[in-house]
Formats: C-alpha cells, structure tokens, sequence
C-alpha cells in the first residue's frame, strides 16, 4: 500500500485525541536533503564506520577526525530548510491541547521550523560541549581542532550522544513520561532500532495509546502498530493535518 490514503477512523481518533506524542527519526528530514543512517546508498551508516566517528573511543583516538565530521555534518543541516513535514508537525501542535515532540534527530530542524518545547532524545549537533560539560553553542575557531571550551579549556566534542553511551537520564524520563500519559503516539522516519528510543511507542502501547506509524519501509514496529501510512513525511503529514482540521 502506497496510495497515502488516510483512514477516516485515524482522523476522527487525532481529531478527538487528548495528548498527541509524535517521535521523529532522521527520515523526517531526509526531504531537507540531510542524510538518514540506515537507508541503504545514501545512509551515512552506508558510507561512514560508527566505530570511527560516534564512539568515545573514536573521539579519544582521533579528536580531529570526529570533530571533523561533526563540522561538516553542521554545515550540511545549516543550509538544509526545515520541510513540509517538519512544517505540518508546527501546524498540528496548535490544533491540539497537549502535544509532545520527542526527536533522535540532532539537525534541529524541528526547532527551526517552530517546533516547540522538543525533547532531543541525542542531543544537537549545533551545539558542543567539553569534558565538564559546559554547553556551548558557539566558540572560537582556531588552528587547533577541536576547539576548546571557551570556559574550562578543556577540547569540545558534539552535543550528541554516542553509541556506547547513555541518554541524559532526565531527558528520557521525561520522554518515557509523556509517552505513558498519551492516547495517541506517531512514530515518523525512523528503523525503530535504536534503543532506547525504540522502545518509547512500545510504552505508549502498554498504556493503552494508539500507534500510528509514517515510513516509507516497513519497519521491526510496524506489525504493532494500529495504523501505518506508508510513504515521505512531507507528503503524508501535511495531508493528515488538512484532512483533520
Ligand atoms: P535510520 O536511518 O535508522 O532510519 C530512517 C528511517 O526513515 C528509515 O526507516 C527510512 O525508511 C525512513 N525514511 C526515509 N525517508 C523518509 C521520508 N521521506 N519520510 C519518512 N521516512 C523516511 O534513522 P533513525 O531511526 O533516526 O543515533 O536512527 C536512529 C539513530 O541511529 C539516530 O538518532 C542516530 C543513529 O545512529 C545517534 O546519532 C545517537
């Protein structure tokens, strides 16, 4: 199926719903011309080893390379404009009463859109940070790569989280939270492989929300899903926010 046919009973269940939970994954942004990770070909998981640029170990072993990479993956999102999905996920938390933006994506193109109050599962790649974890967005550039904290002088890194590492134990809390309490859960663009990610519209389940899921491909959730519109989020967001209100 691939007709982006909306079924009427999924407009009367958003229409009706009280706390919508939209969890994004890099798919939604792949219409802004920024690479997703797994898709095969043009994936940056297809090209790049993990190993070599979004490990600890890699950053300790080559601080340059990784900060690098992240550099060229900022200026990649700094020219990609937010698109009509990002834009239809604007649209829809006005038409509702409590609405929850959970993202993995760190290219901040919710936020650039107008998204607000968006919880960052893995950070933002905009921002950096240092081994005392000051959170800076902007620093100076100097032949030294990567630069230093303009307020410890220890190096900076990405404001990301790597694969090895942990989740900022509040942010997730409150992702887990907000997933408990709502009727209504979309997973866009994502695998739903990366824990613990993964797991949050599984929560939702159990607590009785429906699932909803946008993508192209199938995916390991789709089999539990209530609804799934297969196809680009720019296509299909925007259609369900006009079809609904
Ligand atoms: P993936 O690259 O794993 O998956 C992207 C998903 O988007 C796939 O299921 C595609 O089918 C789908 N997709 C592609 N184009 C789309 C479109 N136009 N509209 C809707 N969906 C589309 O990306 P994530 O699931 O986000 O982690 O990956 C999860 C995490 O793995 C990332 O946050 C990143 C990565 O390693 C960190 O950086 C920590």
């Amino acid at each position: 199926m691939n007709d982006n046919t909306i079924p009427t009973q999924l407009i009367q269940t958003l229409r009706t719903a009280k706390q919508v939970v939209v969890l994004t994954g890099a798919g939604i942004s792949a219409e802004s011309g920024v690479p997703t990770f797994r898709d095969a070909q043009t994936g940056l998981w297809a090209k790049y080893d993990p190993m070599d640029l979004a490990t600890p170990e890699a950053f300790q072993r080559d601080p340059r390379l990784v900060w690098e990479w992240y550099t060229w993956r900022r200026e990649l999102v700094a020219k990609a404009p937010p698109n009509l999905g990002h834009l239809a996920l604007v649209n829809m938390q006005t038409y509702l009463p409590k609405f929850t933006l959970i993202t993995q994506n760190v290219d901040g193109l919710h936020q650039r859109a107008g998204s607000q109050q968006v919880i960052e599962l893995h950070g933002n790649l905009t921002r950096s940070k240092c081994v005392n974890e000051h959170i800076v967005d902007s620093w100076q550039t100097a032949d030294e790569l990567p630069p230093r904290c303009p307020h410890c002088e220890q190096i900076l890194r990405p404001d990301v989280v790597w694969f090895g590492e942990f989740l900022q134990e509040q942010t997730l809390y409150k992702a887990m939270k907000t997933v408990e309490q709502c009727d209504l859960i979309f997973s866009v663009g994502t695998s739903s492989l990366v824990q613990p990610a993964a797991s949050l519209p599984f929560i939702a389940l159990e607590h009785g929300a429906k699932l909803v899921e946008i993508n192209p491909d199938s995916t390991p959730l789709t089999p539990h899903v209530h609804f799934v519109l297969y196809g680009k989020s720019g296509a299909i967001l925007p259609k369900l926010v006009d079809l609904t209100w």
